[in-house]
């Protein structure tokens, strides 16, 4: 059997060659960053979880027309995607002010927005992935009219569709990061939803006590983390059995009795 191709390691996701061409391997780590990977840790079992919830997400999303690149879960920590050319840019979507923004113009966390911001940040690394406008965006060509025109109309589509879905499991969408990548056609490209939607992404808040149902927890010394990321998949119908669609069962105790003293390395 020939080991599989890594293409690329990020600070939450391995990368493999797909079984076609133009298909990826996504397999989810335990490993958390925060503050551009200053800090480093590991919440167990969250590769499970956000793989799972990802899904979730993503196939809720197609079933609303929002293209994307999911194809179909293939075990606890590995989805198959189409390949794309990532845009460099972070779509952040804010309902509620937390984190940046308060930091930037000084606002207080928790306050509703006017009206649903969307920002942009340029993805790279090294520059701590700075906060640019659209006319950076142009200036640099680092995507085109067109496509901001499709990603802004999609992060809306987006945050209307995952506001209801949380409000319906009393969780309330404070913010959370999008990326999306080309698909080429011939001479055409064109733009779909790609990465991941999970709670290392998102800003979730119980509706009723505010309590922090994301990474926060982790970027913030809160601990609870893994039991956070487990209630949100419990509120969406993912643990033990319920909606699971193709797959195991996610069922996190049974799970870390099979890990337990095996390396959490991908094997093929
Ligand atoms: P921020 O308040 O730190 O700008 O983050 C806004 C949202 O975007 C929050 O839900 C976390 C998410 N996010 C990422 O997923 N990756 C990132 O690199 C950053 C900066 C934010
Ligand atoms: N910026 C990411 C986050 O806090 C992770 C990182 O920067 O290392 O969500």
């Amino acid at each position: 059997m020939t080991r599989r191709r890594q293409i690329y390691e990020g600070k939450a996701k391995i990368l493999y060659e797909g079984p076609e061409p133009g298909t990826i391997i996504q397999y989810f780590k335990d490993d958390a960053t925060a503050f551009n990977a200053e800090k480093k840790g590991t919440i167990n079992g969250k590769g499970v979880i956000n793989n799972r919830i990802s899904e979730h997400v993503f196939t809720r999303l197609a079933q609303i027309g929002i293209p994307t690149h999911f194809i179909r879960r293939l075990n606890m920590r590995e989805q198959l995607v189409r390949q794309v050319e990532i845009i460099p840019i972070e779509v952040v979507v804010r309902n509620v002010a937390a984190g940046s923004i308060c930091k930037r113009l000084g606002l207080e966390e928790g306050v509703q927005l006017p009206h649903t911001l969307i920002e942009y940040y340029f993805k790279d690394d090294a520059l701590g992935d700075p906060l640019v406008s659209e006319e950076h965006i142009a200036c640099f060509n680092w995507a085109s009219p067109e496509e901001m025109q499709d990603m802004a109309s999609m992060a809306i589509r987006i945050n209307d569709f995952m506001a209801g879905m949380f409000a319906g499991i009393d969780i309330r969408l404070v913010d959370f990061k999008l990326e999306f990548g080309r698909i080429f056609d011939g001479d055409y490209s064109r733009v779909i939803l790609a990465d991941e939607i999970s709670p290392d992404g998102c800003r979730l808040w119980d509706i009723k006590s505010g309590e922090k149902l994301d990474k926060d927890r982790f970027r913030r010394d809160l601990g609870g983390e893994e039991e956070a990321y487990q209630e949100v998949a419990r509120r969406l119908g993912l643990l033990n059995g319920e909606d699971n669609g193709p797959g195991e069962v996610l069922d996190m105790d049974a799970h870390r009795g099979r890990m337990r003293g095996k390396s959490p390395k991908p094997t093929k």
